[in-house]
């Protein structure tokens, strides 16, 4: 008798070989024992051995048996290709870096690698990748307006998988130094509201989409603000020069206005009316933009001035290092990514 081994596949069809002998136990079945492939009690990968394969399965049923079979093995070969693509980064959505100015991306910038340029309605958006991830990195500009118009082109032309702000602030908590790191969880406007006699009341804004009501805080993504704390905790940050202790990442509430506060009645309230850590110029404004389009954000800030009398003047020391050590945890972001 002319002898054959072939796994189940094979005998289904030609086209999916597997070598003989790499599985199983043999299991040798005569074709004469055989109506039908239902009555084989073999698993796919069993080796059998018979003497005509085609009388193992009625011709009918091995059409549809042969197509069946066929799919599945062109889907399996589909999902490995995905898996293969997707591990290597090739598909996978790029994170959008944004900060207001120069000094805040510079960083970053300087550590990207296969960078390229892309000019959008004259803001310059640079591609890229840092720290093994897919990244589009701009300048905003200051201001809420600014940051509204970045990241909504930014969402429209990259379609990232999240947004990070990278920056600088002025620190409301009585705590905090300058060098240290407010990771936003909450951001709201101190501006926005109603102008009273008795001061300005704030309100939350409207979704122009929805038309409902948007949060009076925006929250930052949970997953991201988690990852900002792991990643806190491997990161090393530079010590301003006269400080006498390394600097501190916390969580908090950041208020964003359009104005640079250099007010300690401010700070004072703004603590007090909505327990703000931190003071900015933007990151309301890419929080509500990303909320209204469902895309996840963070806010990551360092404190370059305590938003009082000398704001103007500690901003101006302090920037450079302060816009550092943001820069600096969101590279360690991205690791977590
Ligand atoms: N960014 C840094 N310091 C700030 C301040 N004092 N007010 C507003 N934005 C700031």
């Amino acid at each position: 008798m002319k002898q054959k081994y072939l796994s189940f596949y094979s005998l289904c069809n030609t086209k999916i070989y597997y070598p003989y002998g790499i599985s199983g136990s043999k299991k040798t079945i005569l074709s004469t024992d055989i109506s039908s492939l239902w009555d084989l009690k073999i698993s796919r990968r069993d080796v059998i051995s018979v003497d005509k394969i085609t009388d193992l399965i009625p011709k009918s049923r091995r059409d549809g048996i042969l197509n069946l079979l066929n799919l599945f093995y062109q889907i399996r070969i589909f999902l490995l290709f995905i898996l293969f693509f997707s591990s290597t980064q090739t598909f996978a959505q790029r994170i959008a870096i944004l900060g207001a100015m120069p000094e805040e991306i510079q960083l970053l910038e300087s550590e990207m690698s296969h960078i390229k340029a892309k000019s959008i309605l004259g803001f310059q958006f640079k591609t890229g990748k840092l720290n093994g991830k897919k990244i589009v990195l701009t300048e905003t500009g200051i201001g809420k307006v600014n940051a509204a118009v970045v990241t909504t082109l930014i969402i429209k032309e990259f379609h990232p998988k999240s947004v990070i702000f990278t920056g600088i602030a002025g620190g409301i908590s009585e705590a905090l130094k300058q060098g240290d790191i407010v990771i936003g969880n909450k951001l709201t406007y101190h501006d926005y509201g109603r102008l009273t006699n008795e001061g300005l009341s704030t309100n939350a804004t409207r979704n122009p989409i929805t038309k409902q009501l948007n949060p009076l805080y925006f929250s930052s993504d949970s997953l991201l603000v988690l990852q900002a704390l792991s990643a806190a905790k491997e990161v090393t940050l530079q010590k301003m020069p006269a400080a006498a202790s390394q600097p501190n990442i916390s969580v908090g509430t950041i208020v964003t206005g359009d104005t640079f506060v250099t007010s300690s009645t401010a700070v004072g309230n703004f603590e007090k009316t909505l327990q703000a850590s931190a003071t900015e110029m933007e990151g309301a404004a890419v929080a509500q933009v990303c909320f209204q389009q469902n895309i996840p954000f963070l806010i990551i800030r360092s404190i370059s001035d305590k938003a009082n009398e000398k704001a103007s003047v500690d901003f101006q020391t302090f920037k450079k290092i302060a816009s550092d050590n943001s820069a600096t945890l969101v590279k360690e972001i991205l690791k977590k990514l």
